[in-house]
């Protein structure tokens, strides 16, 4: 029976391009949506601009634009990107909508109903100059930790601590500058404390139900504390005017702040999709619902959806989602993107340098799953492994059996070898990889058929066509050859229209049939069966290309970060990334000192038989204690030489298991970065430091 299933991303800020981090997610989701579509299931997927907030206010009013001019000019740019990268939205709406402030108004009053709204008189910091309250995000000072100057309200990104924007020393407003004071004002919350949410919190994150990831669940039940210990605090849901928002009913001057509006424009897109489409909104919102709702978003805001908003859906009387699916990060070359280097890559960019958008969800695909872990796009990888997968395999089966059809047998195809082996095992690994896209393992789903586009591969080098062209009398085997072939083609094409559906689309046209469904990929192409000329269908990745690409990002002049995209939380921090800097990314103090560096006396030194580089030392860590350590430092060192000496090394390091022996730990030592002169310089303290002290 067909399920029916409502998809969310979560909804991108109004006031910043998407970028490639951005489009992991709209990937992800896409993908997914795009299978269940293809199963038959009756799928929708939505999304909307997040509109409202401090931010977007004063963004606009830099550029000398209303608010809604801001939100309409960026909501294009949105729409243009994600259509650019074929994320197929049923609908893009936006926060700024009259289906979304009803149901904001509606949940809001049937909380209050509930007993689960308060006021409270708070203290905030206020900017005299522009007579605002400030967020977090738009006061700066010293950090309270470190000392950092111009360290944001929420965090350190020096240090890295977390704190409130009253612990920071010699605050200034980073609107105006001014000398924030502080000031009380009634703030509306969300009784996320009350005993009911709690109880039902419980259950709702609990492993056994099913609503989150595991490892997100183990966070939650973390976050929940001992049964009593009730460690949820209230929510602060409202803002003082100005502020660019709805208005609370009934408390003028007060605002829903973001999270009492933007996941509730989920159901506002919805809501207004339904209008459209003759949909019941009823049937898939009521406490009741059959219907199944899934959330994909980034870890950074796992809190306030896996407990802020299932807890004000269930106690205004609605469903709850069905499943959470957050994700990692996305890193470039393995740190955090970055505009110095160039890795801050827009989705605009990326298009207008000439970078086929199929390319990057293909990456993305072999590169996902269905867990938290971040996801690196190593831009060396991404061509080779584009170039590899999907031109030099996948494309290339019909581009070596097309032409003959087209040219010796009038574009007929021959009945297909309904038992050749390559094709029984695309038929029969269907259901697997089915189940793959639906648990969201698109990377183990990509291994898979890529190992069925090898066999497919290998069954046409093992026919070789081209040379059968070339013989008198074998029109027959010829005819055959290309026409399983083309059926092979077929097949891994259904497996991989969710990630490419350009590609798709062109096949279809080229083999002359209707859209093609999972079950296509049980069925063959009849004999007789007329194809279309072959067109090109996808070009190899030029090196160049991706130097281009980066060289566009350097170029480009951002605004300030906190005008471009500011945190609303602390860990949110994929959509900006602060000055330029050669030593990103950072480690912190705490990174730093997981390492445990000691001083040590070289108490024996010898060369290894066999190994070119290496030395043995036996190395006093003080305390009786004594390494064994492989240094790769024979270039440079006579042992006969190093024997008493001091240097340090990394204590904590874990064994590891060499030709020669275990090595328990390092010793350091200086060298050219790039390696190229031949100097190793090893540590040594100034006089005086033991074995065993520790190095800080
Ligand atoms: O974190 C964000 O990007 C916000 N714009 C919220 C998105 S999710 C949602 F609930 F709208
Ligand atoms: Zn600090």
């Amino acid at each position: 029976m067909s399920r029916k299933i409502l998809v969310t991303s979560a909804l991108p800020y109004a006031n910043g391009a998407i970028h490639l981090g951005h489009l992991v997610e709209y990937i992800q989701t896409d993908i997914w949506v795009r299978f269940q579509k293809m199963r038959g299931n009756e799928c929708w997927y939505v999304c909307a601009d997040d509109t409202h907030g401090t931010p977007i206010m004063l963004r606009a009013e830099q550029e000398g634009i209303t608010p809604e001019a801001l939100i309409a000019r960026v909501h294009g740019e949105h729409a243009r990107d994600f259509a650019g990268f074929l994320v197929g939205f049923d609908n893009y709406y936006t926060t700024h909508s009259a289906e979304t402030r009803a149901c904001a108004d509606d949940i809001y009053h049937k909380l209050r109903a509930a007993g689960l709204i308060e006021t409270r008189t708070i203290e905030q910091y206020y900017d005299p100059l522009k007579q605002l309250f400030l967020p977090d995000r738009f006061i700066k000072g010293e950090c309270p930790k470190c000392g950092t100057a111009d360290q944001y309200g929420d965090n350190c990104e020096s240090c890295g601590a977390a704190y409130a924007p009253t612990d920071l020393k010699n605050p200034y407003s980073a609107i105006s500058g001014a000398k924030p004071e502080l000031r009380a004002s009634e703030h509306y919350f969300f009784k996320l404390s009350d005993p009911r949410c709690e109880a039902f919190l419980r259950r709702y994150t609990s492993r056994d139900n099913g609503a989150l990831q595991a490892e997100a669940a183990n966070k939650m039940q973390e976050w929940l504390g001992a049964e009593g210990e009730n460690r949820l605090t209230d929510w602060d849901i409202s803002r003082d005017a100005p502020y660019f928002g709805f208005e609370i009913p009934d408390a003028p001057g007060k605002y829903f702040y973001v999270w009492l509006d933007a996941p509730i424009g989920y159901m506002g897109s919805f809501k207004n999709l339904c209008s459209r489409n003759g949909l019941d909104f009823n049937e898939w919102f009521k406490a009741d619902s059959t219907t199944e709702l899934y959330h994909f978003i980034g870890k950074d805001i796992l809190y306030f959806h896996a407990l802020f908003w299932p807890a004000e859906l269930a106690h205004a009387g609605y469903r709850t989602p069905t499943k959470i699916f957050a994700h990692g990060f996305l890193t470039v070359d393995g740190a955090k993107m970055s505009k110095s280097r160039g890795t801050f890559i827009t989705a605009q960019s990326y298009l207008d340098t000439g970078l086929n958008p199929e390319w990057l969800r293909y990456y993305y695909a072999a590169k996902l799953s269905a867990s938290m872990e971040d996801i690196d796009l190593n831009l060396g990888d991404f061509a080779a492994r584009v170039n590899s997968d999907l031109v030099g395999k996948y494309v290339n089966i019909a581009s070596r059996s097309a032409g003959f059809i087209a040219k010796r047998f009038n574009g007929q195809l021959a009945p297909a070898d309904a038992n050749l082996p390559a094709l029984r095992t695309i038929q029969k690994a269907a259901g697997r990889i089915a189940e793959l896209y639906e648990a969201r393992e698109f990377s183990k789903a990509m291994r898979e058929i890529m190992l069925l586009t090898d066999a497919a591969n290998q069954y046409v080098d093992s026919i070789k066509p081209w040379e059968l062209a070339k013989k008198e009398g074998k029109d027959g085997e010829l005819h055959t050859a290309c026409s399983n072939a083309l059926n092979l083609f077929r097949l891994l094409t259904v497996l991989l229209k969710p990630i490419l559906p350009a590609i798709a689309g062109k096949v279809e046209k080229f083999l002359n049939i209707a859209p093609l469904a999972w079950a296509d990929a049980q069925s063959l192409l009849a004999a007789g069966h007329c194809i279309n000329a072959y067109e090109h269908l996808m070009t190899r990745v030029d090196a160049k290309l991706i130097e281009k690409l980066v060289d566009a990002n350097k170029e480009s002049l951002a605004p300030a970060p906190e005008q471009q995209s500011p945190q609303r939380h602390a860990q949110h921090q994929q959509a900006e990334v602060p000055a330029a800097s050669p030593w990103e990314p950072y480690c912190n103090i705490d990174d730093f000192m997981k390492a445990d560096l000691r001083i040590v006396r070289i108490a024996h030194a010898e060369h290894v038989d066999g190994a070119d580089k290496l030395v043995r030392l036996t190395l006093d860590i003080g305390n009786n204690e004594t390494r064994n350590v492989f240094a790769g430092i024979k270039a440079a060192y006579d042992p006969a030489q190093l024997i008493g000496r001091l240097t340090v090394m990394v204590a904590n390091l874990a064994p590891r298991k060499m030709k020669f022996g275990l090595s328990e730990g390092m010793v350091l030592a200086a060298s050219d970065t790039a390696g190229e002169s031949p100097g190793i310089f090893l540590l040594s303290p100034d006089p005086g430091a033991q074995p065993g002290m520790r190095v800080k």
